[in-house]
């Protein structure tokens, strides 16, 4: 079938469905509060939603324990809702896209529960069920690690001996795609949601699905150990391969991939091989805190946020751009002001978003600047990779769990971007009609909330609206090449260009004035001050498009 690539046109936008908006008031976020929804999106200019998972699942990691991947999760809704969210917002010409959860199941999965019957079991070799080694098989199968601190095994009790995989939590296991059955049964999965009409998928940690060896990995390693031989193996590409020959190229859809330690080979790999059209790099998320152990915070510095995000620019041909998702902190925490240039540093971030070469991803709640829940707590923390990270760093470090758990919050709690969407300051910010929420309140909403913003023409979603509305028009920020101009710990400047029109954007990451030297002919076309600012004294957190004469 023709591609439309219409992926490259659109801006998309993601939803944590638990937390977007509660249509029933019973404290969980549902299909019908988002189909309730869709008029905000088109008006926002959304062309395509990305739904976290809303399949059935016990939520041990909130929907990426999938126990069957054909049917919606009770909490959400019906599949008749579902129907219902995917005609509405074909109306509004909006795509949808599934989050692809593929690496792992849920234990409560039936395929699980049949396998761990016993080596006789058809779905046995579904998953990596192994033995475990010396005097009595006490010892595990190998030594790697779980991405959620501790070991990646663990025991079966119906079975003696044996262990399972888990790259993740305990409950998510994961899929062995040396076994052609499990191939067979994401074919099918894939099929079932395209026949219905959805427009891709998003591929949850998509470049681990194929380890090929169960070998020790470096003992020392404290994380990510075992790495070697799950990340971007070759059985990966050629498995992506055949999803994409066998079923994908039949509709027309697109694959975007979570896809860790890249290089540009590798990326590019992605790419040329037709495994994904697009990929989210992770190199830029340690802007703010230590790539060696995440835990601990570093100072921001707009050049560890940018150069990873120019190189990955100039490196491919497509990206997938973000700054957040239901995995990260919020942006304006991390990389902008909370303080005096709250505004602008939001708008800022924003422009940087949407003026890249690549296809922009919004997650709920960035488009009004909410920011980190400040009453956060050990106590309160619903996030799996949030407690079980604290426990082995208070083993580790000896410190006590609330004052390891503030090294985490600060770092990695991905509570921050589950708190309800902030819609009003009504009770529970509009979420809801006040039932208790399945995640606490993040009370910022009383001054930081859609309704609020919506009715100031110099709000951050005002602001936001303009812009996507501006790139939605431009075919320089849709088509055009990047072309990096420099760098530095405060100014940042580049060129876009389609055809005979180029763009200069130049941001100011930094709470003070700057020079700008090189300045060439150009006019102030978009920005987040009013007035057309001097270059010779960059007001802060300026951000700017400039049309180049
Ligand atoms: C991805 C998801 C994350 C989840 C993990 C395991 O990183 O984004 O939320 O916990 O995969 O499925
Ligand atoms: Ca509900």
């Amino acid at each position: 079938m023709k591609q439309s690539n219409e992926f490259k046109n659109r801006v998309v936008y993601q939803i944590y469905p638990s937390s977007f908006c509660d249509s029933n008031n019973d404290g969980w976020g549902d299909i019908n509060g988002i189909t309730s929804k869709l008029d905000y999106l088109k008006d926002l200019g959304i062309g395509i939603i990305w739904l976290s998972p809303v399949y059935v699942s016990p939520m041990d990691d909130m929907g990426y324990d999938i126990a069957d991947y054909k049917n919606i999760n009770p909490r959400f809704g019906t599949m008749e809702d579902f129907d219902n969210l995917l005609k509405e917002a074909e109306k509004r010409d909006i795509k949808i896209v599934m989050d692809l959860v593929i690496n792992h199941t849920s234990t409560e999965h039936k395929w699980f529960k049949e396998a761990i019957k016993g080596p006789e079991s058809e779905y046995f070799d579904y998953y990596y069920i192994k033995e475990g080694k010396g005097k009595k098989h006490k010892k595990l199968p190998n030594n790697w690690q779980s991405c959620f601190t501790g070991d990646a095994w663990k025991k079966v009790d119906s079975l003696p001996g044996y262990y399972y995989m888990h790259l993740f939590c305990d409950t998510q296991a994961d899929l062995n795609y040396h076994n052609e059955k499990v191939i067979e049964e994401v074919k099918e999965i894939l099929k079932f949601w395209l026949d219905k009409g959805v427009y891709g998928f998003r591929c949850d940690v998509i470049n681990n699905i194929w380890k090929s060896s169960l070998k020790n990995d470096f003992p020392l390693m404290i994380y990510n150990r075992g790495l070697k031989y799950y990340a971007n193996q070759d059985g990966m590409f050629k498995t992506l391969t055949r999803f994409r020959t066998e079923v994908l190229d039949n509709y027309d859809c697109f694959l975007v991939g979570e896809t860790g330690v890249l290089n540009k080979e590798v990326g590019n790999r992605f790419l040329n091989e037709r495994c994904l059209d697009m990929f989210f790099e992770f190199d830029h998320i340690y802007a703010d805190k230590s790539k060696l152990i995440p835990v601990f915070k570093r100072k921001f510095d707009a050049r560890r946020l940018v150069k990873p995000i120019f190189k990955w620019q100039k490196d491919v041909p497509w990206i997938a751009n973000y700054l957040e998702n239901h995995d990260q902190l919020r942006s304006v925490n991390r990389y902008g002001n909370t303080g005096k240039y709250y505004k602008e540093s939001a708008k800022l971030l924003s422009l940087f978003l949407l003026t890249l070469k690549g296809t922009p991803f919004i997650y709920q709640g960035e488009e009004i600047g909410t920011l980190n829940n400040p009453n956060a707590s050990l106590k309160n923390c619903k996030d799996i990779a949030a407690i079980t990270t604290t426990d082995t760093f208070s083993k580790l470090t000896k410190l006590n769990k609330e004052k390891s758990f503030k090294f985490i919050n600060e770092t990695i709690n991905r509570d921050h971007a589950r708190t309800p969407m902030q819609w009003s300051n009504d009770v529970n910010g509009g979420f809801n009609s006040g039932t208790e929420t399945w995640i606490n309140v993040n009370e910022g909403y009383k001054n930081i909330n859609v309704a609020n913003e919506l009715s100031d023409e110099k709000s951050i979603l005002s602001f936001y609206k303009k812009l996507i509305k501006f790139r939605n028009e431009s075919d320089v920020l849709k088509k055009g090449d990047f072309k990096e101009e420099f760098v530095s710990k405060y100014i940042v400047s580049y060129f876009r260009s389609f055809e005979d029109k180029t763009y200069q954007i130049i941001l100011n990451f930094s709470d003070k004035k700057h020079q700008f030297n090189e300045v060439l002919n150009i006019k102030q076309v978009f920005a987040n001050y009013d007035e057309e600012i001097n270059l010779k004294e960059i007001p802060p957190y300026f951000a700017g498009i400039f049309e180049v004469k």
